[in-house]
């Protein structure tokens, strides 16, 4: 540990700290909205290559280092390492709290501080750490628009943690018990989002076809970004969706002006980013079968499923006092096995391939339930006791989804098929 307690470092993060100075203002959604259209402009002129691709530069880890513990200063002036005053909480997640804070120039930022393990301190890619300040530096920073930046980060030995917060919000408390004794906190300074998919979604009285599909197209597009470069965000959910407000009233994707409807969809939450470079080359075949199967499209397919059913949920929610969403996303109920066998043969012909042989794919079960939940629709609402059926949105069919499915990694043109498809 004594090589850890350095006094400083030269990390990489202190240019992304000075650049925040620089581009972020009051509201970061604006300051983004300028570099934004260049960022799109930019890779629609790459666009043509369709394949996956990563400089070798991509490989080096650009001398990137993970900074040093210093201790928790436990601000004698109320401000957060001498700088950052808290407002007020946002959010929480398992492991940790995001606040809302902002530093002595009245710039805001989202504040997450998390507990982590001393592994986490390592200068390479078994540090989720490190992986993460790999994504900000060479993805995050060129797209500015398109995934939420990082403008500075400490590590401490000791931190301000407010457990009795998760724990009293939180459906699983076990496992936010087994990190409360990590030894490490990591406090992250993000740009703001103003929302998430989620939040906008319980905001709507009606569904709103043309938006959310316009919205899905910018979602694609930053799918199709991470793919190009060899990431996968791999934990796309409707809460890891944000949103920044903007005025701009078309963004460009693949030469065409998509109306924003006055968002940007910024990807957040890449504490599960990956990428091929952070994985050493003595993989076994399966566990390259199971790489080969990551595919943020697969958390796309799940956002639009969990969509679809989200004016059930609501429903269903208020009625039975039970977490909806979190019952659509996990596997529930199960699949009753005559269904089974029609849903493993349609999958895989989607797939090509044979599912009952293939056990060791990692996301069958994942799929096998978003196929229930489309194809018997009916079914699989009158399971959870109620007369209330909402007929699918007609955003995207079966057929759409069926699109998707095979064409997993090919984010290239599942964004090509979409833009000529909705019309908006
Ligand atoms: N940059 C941000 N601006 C505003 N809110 C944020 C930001 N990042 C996260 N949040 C809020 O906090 C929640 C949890 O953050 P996230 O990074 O997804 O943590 P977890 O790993 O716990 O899911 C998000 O779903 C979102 O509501
Ligand atoms: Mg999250």
């Amino acid at each position: 540990m004594g090589n850890i307690l350095k006094k400083s470092s030269k990390s990489s993060s202190k240019s992304s700290s000075k650049s925040s100075s620089k581009s972020s203002s009051k509201s970061s959604s604006k300051s983004s909205s300028k570099s934004s259209s260049k960022s799109f402009l930019k890779s629609s002129s790459k666009s043509s290559s369709k394949s996956l691709f990563f400089k070798k530069n991509d490989l080096l880890t650009n001398n990137m280092k993970i900074k040093d513990v210093i201790n928790y200063d436990k601000s004698e002036n109320g401000l957060l390492f001498n700088k950052y005053k808290i407002l007020k909480t946002i959010s929480h997640g398992l492991h940790g709290i995001v606040y809302l804070v902002e530093d002595n120039h009245k710039n805001k930022y989202a504040y997450k501080v998390e507990k982590i393990s001393e592994k986490e301190l390592i200068n390479n890619y078994d540090s989720s750490v490190l992986r993460q300040l790999d994504f900000f530096e060479n993805i995050a920073k060129k797209y500015p628009n398109n995934f939420m930046n990082l403008y500075d980060y400490y590590i401490t030995n000791d931190c301000n943690f407010d457990y009795n917060y998760i724990l009293k919000n939180t459906f699983h408390k076990n496992k936010v018990l087994a990190y409360k004794n990590l030894p490490y906190c990591i406090h992250y300074f993000y740009n703001l989002i103003d929302s998430t998919l989620l939040d906008l979604l319980k905001s709507w009285k009606y569904f709103k076809n043309k938006i959310f599909n316009a919205l899905l197209l910018q979602l694609l597009y930053n799918i199709y970004i991470l793919n190009l470069h060899g990431y996968t965000h791999h934990d796309l959910h409707i809460e890891n969706v944000g949103l920044v407000k903007t005025t701009e009233k078309y963004i460009n994707i693949l030469n065409k002006e998509i109306p924003t409807y006055g968002y940007y969809v910024q990807l957040i939450d890449f504490g599960k980013i990956d990428h091929n470079k952070y994985h050493n080359n003595n993989l076994n075949k399966n566990s390259l079968l199971i790489k080969k199967y990551k595919s943020d499209l697969i958390g796309f397919v799940y956002i639009v499923v969990v969509s679809k059913y989200f004016n059930f949920c609501k429903k269903i929610e208020k009625t039975q006092n039970v977490n909806m969403l979190k019952k659509v996303s996990k596997s529930y109920p199960p699949i009753p096995l005559h269904k089974l066998f029609i849903i493993n043969n349609k999958l895989s012909e989607l797939l090509n391939l044979n599912i009952s042989k293939n056990y060791y794919f990692k996301y069958t079960k994942y799929l096998q339930t978003i196929l229930y939940q489309i194809l018997y629709y009916k079914e699989f609402q009158q399971s959870f006791d109620t007369n209330y059926i909402v007929q699918l949105n007609d955003f995207m069919s079966n057929d759409d989804i069926f699109f998707v499915i095979k064409n997993l990694y090919d984010p290239y043109k599942v964004l090509e098929y979409f833009l000529q498809k909705f019309k908006l």
